[in-house]
């Protein structure tokens, strides 16, 4: 059994994760329905303080934002999930001026249907959708005469890129916004392995469920044959590249066929599947100056190590 998710790119992708060393997947596949789903359980999690810390920054801090942009603006949020911080930040907005746009622009098409029910709380706001990726749905999302952007890149979504991709993302982010518009980006900011890890590898298997997801849609989706049950959930702490890394390691000898091709496990053999990188908060002006904008602002959380930059287009 197929569906269109097995489209011939991601399955390449896939293929060829699987067969290099170390073995990885990418990990946009744990956001199907499923994955997103247990992602929103994961937010809510005692041990993962980053959407909490994430809406606190946005609670104390947007009111701020708005006046540093000092004129009506419009809002794109790349990858709003359910759209409750898009929530709080834009009836900080919808206090301020008549008529507001907002663009959510999601890879997920549930996650849009719940984005732009959520608003609907917000009489004065005007919610359009845009189903892309990052990049093309910023490209697409429609400009309002007389407005300046304010793009919402929240969440630590960045932390996905690494090293290099992370500073080409920003540039990519400003070659398509105009001089006075701005992006506001959150980033996890801590190296605590005794906090992070267990955020990562929480109490009640929520994130270990979120992880071996993707065996399960390889399975439903690429019609594959993984054991889930060979395979266990580790988050780990790599100090040097400073990131977690999520692995699924195979706890016995075991093998699965994807597309016709046989791919065999010894015991601890991992897959790779996710990095959430911890950007540093001067590695992060460094960037946006190169890239095309004056941060003008940081602001950190005091329970959490995460920051809001906000970056000015010059
Ligand atoms: C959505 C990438 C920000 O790295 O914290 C949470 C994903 N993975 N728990 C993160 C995630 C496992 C999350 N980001």
């Amino acid at each position: 059994m197929t569906t269109p998710d097995a489209d011939s790119a991601l399955t390449a992708q896939i293929l060829e994760g699987l067969r290099a060393r170390p073995r990885t997947l990418p990990c946009a596949l744990l956001y199907d329905e499923l994955g997103s789903t247990l992602f929103e359980a994961i937010t809510r999690l005692p041990e993962y303080e980053v959407t909490r810390a994430d809406v606190r920054l946005l609670d104390a801090h947007t009111a701020a934002v708005l006046d540093a942009l000092a004129s009506p603006v419009e809002v794109v949020e790349l990858g709003p999930g359910a759209g409750l911080k898009a929530l709080r930040v834009l009836s900080i907005v919808a206090a301020r001026q008549a008529h507001t746009v907002f663009t959510a622009v999601d890879i997920s098409r549930e996650a849009l249907l719940g984005c732009a029910r959520t608003l609907e709380a917000l009489p004065t706001v005007e919610t359009r959708c845009v189903e892309a990726t990052y990049l093309d749905g910023l490209s697409r999302a429609p400009r309002v005469a007389g407005t300046r952007r304010l793009a919402l890149f929240l969440g630590s979504n960045l932390s996905n890129f690494d090293r290099d991709e992370a500073p080409r993302f920003l540039a990519d982010v400003r070659a398509r916004l105009e001089p006075g518009d701005a992006l506001l980006l959150a980033t996890d900011i801590g190296h605590d392995a005794a906090r992070l890890v267990p955020a990562y590898d929480d109490a009640l298997g929520v994130t270990a469920a979120f992880n071996r997801n993707v065996l399960l849609r390889l399975n439903r989706a690429w019609g594959a044959d993984f054991d889930l049950g060979a395979f266990a959930h580790e988050a780990r702490w790599n100090a040097s590249a400073r990131r977690i890394e999520m692995h699924l390691v195979a706890t016995r000898a075991t093998v699965a066929t994807l597309h016709g091709e046989r791919f065999h496990f010894a015991p601890g053999d991992t897959i790779w599947t996710e990095s959430s990188h911890r950007f540093a908060l001067d590695e992060l002006r460094a960037w946006a100056r190169a890239a095309g904008y004056d941060c003008t602002h940081q602001w950190t959380d005091a329970a959490w190590p995460f920051a809001h930059s906000l970056l000015v287009a010059v």
